[in-house]
């Protein structure tokens, strides 16, 4: 028997075009298949039509809460600060447990290897001296598959990371569910995200951040278009159960930031609680800290050699990796995208 309660999937998914496939293939080498999503054309992996369904109907509960944003824009840092102040700074769990565990990363499915898992367990293979097929199938097995299946099961608070836009999401999310939406200066978030398409080896990257700048600003990359996504939260900003945050906002004073994300949550914490909170979430701190740096699937061979997740956490860096004639076309790529809208990053000059 038909729910009711279900709604019916609004969007329909589509091929990119042969132009925009060559683009991206010429760069890279991905174990999955890109397509465009609904009316804004977000990329996602072919993968995500397996579940795009079960996300968008995702049962929600008054206690969920989720940290969501365009990804490389400060997600883990908010996740942990979220999971902190909500779970009344268990300090010995959260240096513990990894994050991985203490959140539901609702569309990690999608980033894993599909049709190309040969190709992705001969890059992890050559790239691990102590690589074990069955152990690194394990882990992939466990990664692609949807976290929707085992949310219910979830015990009360459910934390939940996404870097979908909101109208990927169950549309009346708000109604019920809190999130923690964090954008950040789309330079920076380029400049993060080539690094991070590096480090993950199995994307096969092979170009210059100049070239993955042109695929990002054409929306060409995972969940671009990028002003879509971040537009479409900014525009619920003013709702109770959504706060929305900068990342250099966080890097500026992060005192005051968590001080917003804790009246948010109707948590309370003193002077001493602050700085100590301050002093968990320092890059230095985060750098090593095992729960948090995902330096795990290093162990699997995951990661180039060159690289981390958890990089240099400053607002502005893009400078370095940004010449006159992408300095002058990123100012105007950015004021077009935001003509039509009074969001501005809060850019760090
Ligand atoms: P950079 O690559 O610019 O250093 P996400 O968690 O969404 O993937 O975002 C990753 C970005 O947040 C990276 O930016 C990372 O270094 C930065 N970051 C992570 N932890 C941080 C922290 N404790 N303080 C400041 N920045 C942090």
């Amino acid at each position: 028997m038909a729910d009711e309660n279900i709604l019916p999937y609004p969007y329909e998914f589509y091929d990119l075009t042969d132009e925009e496939k060559s683009l991206n293939d010429k760069l890279h080498n991905y174990p999955y298949e890109l397509a465009r999503l609904g009316p804004k054309g977000y990329i996602v992996t072919k993968a995500f039509k397996k579940d795009a369904a079960n996300i968008y109907n995702l049962p929600l509960r008054s206690s969920d809460i989720f940290v969501t944003t365009y990804q490389r824009s400060g997600t883990t840092w908010t996740q942990e600060l979220v999971w902190l102040l909500a779970s009344d700074l268990n300090y010995e769990k959260a240096l513990t447990v990894p994050l991985i565990e203490r959140y539901s990363f609702l569309e990690m499915f999608m980033f894993m290897p599909d049709a190309g898992l040969e190709s992705f367990m001969k890059v992890v293979s050559q790239n691990n001296e102590n690589f074990n097929k069955e152990t690194t199938m394990q882990m992939v097995e466990w990664l692609r598959t949807p976290v929707t299946r085992n949310l219910a099961s979830r015990p009360s608070p459910r934390f939940i990371k996404s870097h979908l836009p909101m109208s990927l999401l169950p549309p009346k999310l708000l109604d019920t569910a809190k999130m923690v939406y964090v954008a950040r200066d789309p330079r920076d978030v380029a400049v993060s995200f080539y690094h991070h398409t590096r480090l993950f080896m199995h994307n096969g990257f092979k170009g210059t951040f100049k070239q993955f700048w042109h695929l990002f600003c054409e929306s060409l990359l995972v969940l671009t278009p990028f002003f879509e996504h971040v537009k479409e939260a900014w525009e619920k900003r003013h709702d109770p159960n959504m706060l929305f945050l900068f990342y250099e906002d966080l890097s500026k004073d992060l005192p005051a930031a968590v001080k917003r994300v804790a009246d948010f949550l109707g948590k309370k914490l003193d002077d001493a609680q602050t700085a100590a909170l301050c002093d968990h979430l320092s890059i230095e701190n985060f750098k090593k800290n095992k729960a948090v740096n995902f330096e795990e699937l290093r162990g699997l061979g995951m990661f180039a050699k060159d690289e981390v997740f958890i990089r240099k956490g400053k607002a502005g860096g893009w400078r370095d990796y940004f010449d006159e004639e992408m300095t002058q076309q990123a100012e105007k790529w950015i004021e077009d995208n935001l003509k039509d809208t009074d969001l501005r990053f809060p850019t760090v000059k």
